[in-house]
């Protein structure tokens, strides 16, 4: 099972690096999203990315200045923007990676089903619905996969790739070397809640909210504690910023609506407070911290 062109569908926080990724991997990409805008947002982040890695290539001695930006040029060259579904036709793999509502990505994949290819492999990169509804409205079960990728994409290293009970195991594999080929490590998951990741790390989250409600310490004291005492990158009250705080309750609202007898699925109240506030964290520029741009403040 060969995959030379992907598609992808939304080019927001995650959709942008999956595109990317992928056009560095050597595949040719379509990139969908259902706005000027929003497609122009997406590929400008796509071009920053790519001078900043460069950048980097550049100050670590591994390529010229010349070498850089001429490989970033190819990268931008494999990729296409469009605003019409119909290109994703002669897509071998296409990703969706839409807003995290589970009825919004069932009628996208119906819609994919009556104009994919037949050989074509569908992926959602869903944080945490089951991928097996995806297949069953997309009427190709057995070709349906979980490639769900880490924020942010261009420097996560890991790729979990979901499989459903009526997944194709041929189909499976290709979508566990495309995760190799686009230089991930990729990991098996069967389709659970949250697959691996999330569901260690979201209800962790969640306890530190719960934390910082009661005042057990600050906001800062939280994360440096994790930081420092765990190694952890980023601690959990950054990382809700980082990853958005509208994603975090989407999640947990999922989980506990399925699942209301789990007591690791629990929504805090000071998250509703903060989306109900408009405060998303760092794409609104404002979350438990603030935030310009990538840097927080
Ligand atoms: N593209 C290219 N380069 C980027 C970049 C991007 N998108 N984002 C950051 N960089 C570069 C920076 O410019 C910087 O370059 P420099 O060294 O030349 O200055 C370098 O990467 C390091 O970035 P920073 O200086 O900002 O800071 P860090 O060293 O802390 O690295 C981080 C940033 C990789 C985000 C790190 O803090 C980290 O690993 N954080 C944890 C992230 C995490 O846990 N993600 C998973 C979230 S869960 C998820 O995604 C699942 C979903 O379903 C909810």
């Amino acid at each position: 099972m060969t995959i030379q062109k992907v598609g992808v569908i939304g080019c927001g926080l995650m959709g942008h690096g999956i595109v990317q990724v992928a056009a560095q991997g050597g595949f040719q990409v379509v990139a969908v999203e259902t706005e000027q805008r929003f497609l122009d947002a997406g590929l400008a982040r796509i071009d920053k990315s790519l001078a900043k890695l460069g950048e980097k290539l550049v100050k670590d001695g591994k390529a010229s200045a010349e070498d850089a930006q001429k490989n970033a040029q190819q990268t931008r060259a494999r990729i296409q923007g469009s605003l019409e579904r119909r290109s994703l036709a002669d897509c071998d793999l296409i990703i969706e990676a839409i807003v995290e509502d589970l009825p919004t990505k069932e009628k996208l994949f119906a819609e994919l089903g009556g104009l994919a290819k037949s050989t074509a492999i569908f992926a959602s990169n869903t944080s945490s619905f089951p991928i097996s509804e995806m297949g069953r409205a997309s009427g190709r079960p057995a070709r349906m996969v979980g490639l769900h990728f880490f924020n942010p994409v261009q420097l996560m290293k890991l790729v979990e790739v979901v499989r459903t009970d009526a997944t194709d195991p041929a189909v499976f594999a290709a979508a566990k070397a495309f995760g190799e080929a686009v230089g991930k490590k990729p990991v098996a998951c069967k389709d659970t809640p949250g697959f691996v990741v999330n569901r260690l790390l979201v209800p962790y989250m969640g306890q530190a909210l719960e934390m910082l409600e009661r005042g057990d310490a600050s906001a800062e004291d939280i994360d440096t504690a994790m930081k420092y005492g765990c190694g952890y990158p980023m601690g959990p009250i950054e990382l809700t910023d980082y990853v958005g705080l509208d994603t975090t309750l989407f999640i947990l609202r999922g989980w506990v609506k399925r699942f209301p007898n789990e007591p690791a699925f629990k929504i805090p109240a000071v998250l509703e407070r903060k989306v109900k506030e408009g405060k998303l964290g760092r794409k609104s520029g404002e979350g438990f911290y603030k935030w310009e741009g990538d840097k927080r403040l």
